[in-house]
């Protein structure tokens, strides 16, 4: 692919491939397009965002569709079922598709397969969330930590639920950007533990795992929590069986008034929310919660995202 920027990476796969600098580079320019929402309402004029998605999505097409509309671009939604990646093989459909648009991003099941949509294609590939991956969500999370207070290096952050896609971006970018990560994770989704990303954050000393929660909380500003069962399989018949095991296990672990009765932490999730479950209802717009301001900011890291990429900031 020929590069538009002056990127390690052409894409957005996972922030492998990212130098720290890049992304400390990309979270400031995060913030000063959410500063400045007007000075970009032309930089997309002309362009056209593809949209594939394998799964559900509420946040994640909103915040790239309205982005690249409020940047005077236009962006194309792509239902996997309803088109012919379905059917064909995913590296010549990819080929295709680029060759019409400035920049693609993907929500797909498998990671090998967003790798082979990146393989055919000639321009810039986001993962807007894979089995492994989720990195404009990572970004979001750190703009809202930086927003909140102003700096992100020394903030600490407290994720408790299943070690899932979203774990793995918050590792790799809390490393890159001088921020403690603490991981109560009792439960890890099949195959979702990186060596790479999590030796990465060790060597930087970003990363330590905390069995007890409350614990973990009473040494961090931020606590974050995630659903215990990935969107895909929420609603499977075939999965009851695995949804009740996690929710018996992952109840101790939930995010509500009890166990934040003496805390000033603040709380964040990615949304969807499910309460009554990673967090109890009252949680959601307690006086702590910045979980609205954090889906909001995925429209500003998802502008920004698209602006890196296509060499256009
Ligand atoms: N957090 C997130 O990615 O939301 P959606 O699944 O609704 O896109």
């Amino acid at each position: 692919m020929p590069s538009q920027n002056n990127l390690s990476s052409g894409h957005l796969i996972s922030w492998e491939g990212w130098t720290d600098s890049e992304i400390e580079s990309l979270l400031d320019f995060s913030v000063y397009v959410k500063k400045n929402r007007v000075y970009f309402s032309g930089n997309m004029q002309g362009r056209t965002l593809a949209m594939l998605f394998q799964k559900t999505s509420t946040r994640t097409r909103v915040s790239f569709e309205a982005g690249m509309t409020e940047m005077g671009g236009h962006a194309i939604y792509l239902d996997w079922m309803t088109s012919n990646f379905q059917l064909s093989d995913i590296e010549f459909e990819a080929e295709y598709l680029s060759r019409n648009v400035s920049i693609i991003m993907a929500r797909l099941k498998k990671h090998e397969d967003l790798l082979s949509l990146q393989k055919g294609s000639r321009v810039p590939v986001i993962n807007g969330c894979c089995n492994l991956y989720h990195p404009c969500q990572s970004l979001a999370d750190m703009l809202t930590i930086r927003i909140d207070r102003n700096t992100i290096k020394g903030s600490t952050l407290c994720y408790v639920g299943v070690h899932n896609n979203v774990v793995n971006s918050l590792i790799e970018i809390t490393s890159a950007l001088g921020v403690h990560l603490v991981l109560v994770t009792p439960m890890i989704n099949e195959n979702a533990k990186i060596e790479r990303v999590i030796k990465k954050a060790l060597d930087k000393k970003t990363l330590t795992w905390e069995t007890d929660l409350r614990k973990a909380i009473s040494g961090c500003e931020y606590v974050y929590t995630d659903t215990w069962i990935d969107m895909e399989f929420f609603n499977d018949p075939g999965y009851q069986a695995e949804k009740a095991k996690r929710i018996e296990l992952m109840m101790p672990y939930q995010i509500n008034l009890e166990l934040l009765k003496n805390s000033k932490v603040k709380i964040m999730h990615d949304m969807p929310i499910h309460p009554g479950y990673e967090i109890s209802r009252e949680m959601v717009s307690d006086h702590r919660s910045i979980i609205f301001q954090q889906a909001e900011n995925r429209l500003d890291a998802q502008k920004a995202i698209i602006l890196r990429l296509i060499g256009n900031s």
